[in-house]
């Protein structure tokens, strides 16, 4: 697509200057009342996220599912649920996308299916037969399991195939059972349901969970982390032989001759192999970086994070840009559906104000590499309401109460842990009006909606003087703006200022030009003075005003500026 590359960059590819925004369709709009949200109610708001500045809209799953993991626990991957609507929807949304110039990537979970995929039912009826190969089947050990790997969602990764003596595979719920890859057959079913959707006109991939489709086929125990001397199932992936033969058939059958957009789902990636998985020879376009979002763990178990701390976030933001490095183009969040709401999250409590909201959305947004925006994370939607462990609907947060309270938290202490972290946050349905439940739908919705909708809603929001979506326009038609393209799109990255404990500061330097954009932030209450005494121009600012004394800048609470930097740029104060 050739008229899509950057002026006069035809060796960029198309969608390293887009901005993304994922829809977790349950939550998005319900357009016919079943509570449910759908295709028809994303159709009706392609003008709305046009507006915003969106350009590629990725899908959560909306493939037939029996939902035990919200779509994506998959049993049909060339259909759409009927709680979604049907594929003429989805034409319909293809075709709405293209006449205006935005795409469509789609969820692909192919490390695992549904239990009730017609593969699993023939693998149940006949473990001996072909669709027994499709699985991974094993004989159990003394009676129990073949190993001590504990699955994602808690228990076991194996579990008794139904009829058989023989146990089955799942690195998630026992719903999920893991495809298996070494399975020519499977790898060839699954390039040709990719290339059925590229060919169908969707425009790329998010690969979720893409790491895990290799296994350790000694299958040995792990060390155990866990009382019960079982071994978080990711433990065992550094060790992992090559997973790179079946990344390279996806991209080589797949990607490559559509010219499609990719974004692997993949946490701890080691620095020194950052190129193989993401550079322009990696196996995709692009990478989440999750380093930022993670880097308060210290046990397997939500309850033995640590609190947030400001300097460790940043610093984790700052490693996986240098990581990065100019060659790898990540792929940068503050929320999507497993995460919390990062004004709950990254903001201390109490901080979540207009400047704190802002502030966080132009640290991600002007990082080198692809923003990617959460629905509802563009007016500042927070962290839901959750009274006891019963509002919980999503199963790793059961899961993760339960590990909770067996490990002697109390009640009190293993629910606050849920609150902060459960993936729930981030599914409460998107928040449009004021209205009956938050006009989200006419019916009951499927989830609550967060009891703080009358006043936090885009209607609301858009009348307001400190418009949060007003702020995210602004900031992604600067990322998109031509004039700076070779700064904030193509350009490199440098931490500033990294000695203040409060600042979160960067620069942007434009490869050929030299020139240079300063972002610069106030991660914090009161005022931080900061010495600077080049010339600049104020391109955004989240206070109306900027004080500059005596060679420093005055920065007032969670103040951001960006400032163009060098001779040239400076403008009267
Ligand atoms: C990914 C998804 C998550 C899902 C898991 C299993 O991590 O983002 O929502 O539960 O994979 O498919
Ligand atoms: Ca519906």
């Amino acid at each position: 697509m050739p008229e899509e590359r950057g002026a006069g960059q035809a060796s960029s590819p198309w969608w390293q200057n887009k901005i993304a925004y994922q829809i977790y369709p349950k939550s998005f709009l319900d357009s016919n009342g079943d509570g449910i949200g759908d295709l028809p109610g994303i159709l009706s708001k392609l003008d709305y996220l046009k507006d915003l500045g969106v350009d590629i809209l990725w899908l959560s799953p909306v493939y037939p599912s029996p939902m035990v993991d919200q779509g994506y626990d998959i049993s049909d991957y060339y259909g759409v649920d009927p709680c979604f609507g049907s594929m003429e929807d989805m034409d319909a949304l293809i075709r709405e996308l293209k006449r205006r110039g935005m795409r469509l990537v789609m969820d692909l979970v192919v490390s695992h299916c549904s239990d009730q995929h017609p593969w699993f039912q023939e693998a149940i009826r006949d473990p001996a037969g072909k669709y027994g190969q499709y699985f991974y089947l094993k004989p159990g050990r003394n009676g129990g399991p073949p190993n001590n790997w504990r699955a994602e969602f808690g228990g076991s990764c194996w579990d008794r195939l139904p009829g058989s003596d023989l146990y089955y595979f799942h690195t998630f719920a026992k719903e999920q059972p893991d495809l298996n890859w070494e399975n020519p057959e499977i790898r060839r079913n699954i390039c040709g349901m990719v290339n059925w959707w590229l060919d169908k006109g969707v425009s790329g991939f998010r690969l979720d969970a893409i790491i895990n489709l290799k296994k350790d086929l000694t299958f040995r125990d792990g060390p155990a982390d866990s009382p019960d001397g079982t071994c978080a199932v990711a433990k065992m992936l550094p060790q992992t032989p090559e997973i790179g033969a079946f990344l390279n058939q996806l991209k080589r059958e797949c990607f490559l001759p559509h010219d499609a957009f990719t974004v692997g789902e993949v946490f701890s990636i080691a620095p020194g192999r950052m190129t193989e998985f993401g550079g322009p020879e990696g196996y995709f376009s692009t990478l989440f970086d999750f380093g930022h979002c993670v880097a308060d763990r210290s046990g397997a178990y939500w309850y033995q994070y640590k609190p947030f701390d400001f300097q460790t976030w940043r610093d984790a933001i700052f490693q996986s840009q240098e990581n990065a490095g100019n060659f790898v183009f990540l792929s940068n969040i503050l929320e999507n559906h497993d995460q919390p709401r990062s004004p709950s999250f990254f903001l201390p409590e109490g901080d979540d104000s207009y400047e704190g909201i802002t502030a966080l959305a132009a640290l991600s947004v002007l990082l080198r590499g692809i923003p990617f925006l959460y629905q509802g994370q563009e007016i500042g939607m927070r962290n839901g309401s959750f009274r006891t462990a019963e509002d919980f609907e999503d199963l790793s947060t059961r899961d993760q109460y339960r590990a909770a309270l067996s490990a002697g938290r109390t009640e009190a202490e293993a629910m606050a842990v849920c609150r902060r972290r459960s993936r729930d946050n981030a599914r409460t349905p998107m928040q449009w009006t004021g209205g009956k439940h938050a006009g989200f739908t006419s019916g009951t919705p499927w989830f609550p909606v967060n009891p703080n909708y009358r006043k936090l809603n885009v209607e609301a929001d858009a009348v307001s003087k400190r418009s949060v979506r007003g702020w995210y326009k602004r900031l992604l038609a600067l990322r998109k703006d031509p004039k700076w393209e070779d700064v904030l799109v193509r350009g490199g990255f440098r931490p500033a200022f990294r000695e203040e404990p409060e600042i979160f500061a960067y620069w942007r330097t434009g490869e050929s030009s030299g020139r240079r954009v300063l972002v610069l932030c106030h991660y914090g209450r009161g005022t931080a003075s900061v010495p600077f005494a080049e010339p600049f121009r104020v391109l955004l600012n989240n206070c109306d005003h900027l004080e500059c004394r005596e060679g420093c800048l005055r920065l007032r609470t969670y103040q951001i500026v960006v400032l163009a930097c060098g001779a040239g740029e400076e403008e009267a104060l």
